[in-house]
């Protein structure tokens, strides 16, 4: 894959896993506390952010809105949308234009692309990291592993 992430977006991933990883192994009491941590680290230091938040898998068509940042979120109570692709398929999803992709919920009809990261225990998706941009493509394949590296300090702490 040619590297086309700025030097600038990598460094500052970078920076932010070194202070959520000083902030929840072994300071954060729950897994909301720590997905509200990242949440608002996340939220703060990436500008192309327009929403950053985690939905808990309910069931395979049903996903809670979990702590996140941004506009008001919708509960996902029906089976369609770029959050569920990712918990059926247990990967993640880059979506760089939302107009074009096929059952895209727009919770904030801002929303232009989007990325999602599962979090997995065992082979299962218990919930996923949804990151909403109002720019279209601010976010491609390469944005995939620091943002899992990010997902994976939460794995203590599922219960
Ligand atoms: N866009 C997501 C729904 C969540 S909102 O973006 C916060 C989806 O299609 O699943």
């Amino acid at each position: 894959m040619v590297r086309t992430m700025s030097v600038n977006r990598l460094s500052r991933y970078e920076r932010i896993y070194q202070q959520l990883e000083k902030l929840i192994v072994g300071k954060s009491p729950t897994l909301d506390a720590a997905m509200a941590t990242i949440c608002a680290v996340l939220h703060a230091k990436m500008p192309h952010h327009s929403w950053t938040g985690f939905y808990y898998v309910a069931s395979d068509d049903e996903l809670h809105v979990g702590p996140y940042q941004g506009p008001l979120a919708c509960q996902i109570l029906k089976g369609s949308g770029v959050c569920l692709d990712a918990v059926r398929t247990n990967i993640p999803v880059v979506v760089r234009d939302v107009r074009e992709y096929p059952g895209h919920i727009a919770c904030d009809p801002r929303s232009r692309s989007d990325i999602v990261i599962p979090l997995m225990m065992d082979d299962s998706p218990v919930a996923v990291l949804d990151i909403d941009s109002d720019k279209v493509r601010q976010f491609s394949g390469e944005d995939i592993e620091p943002l899992e590296r990010i997902v994976r300090l939460l794995e203590p702490l599922i219960p």
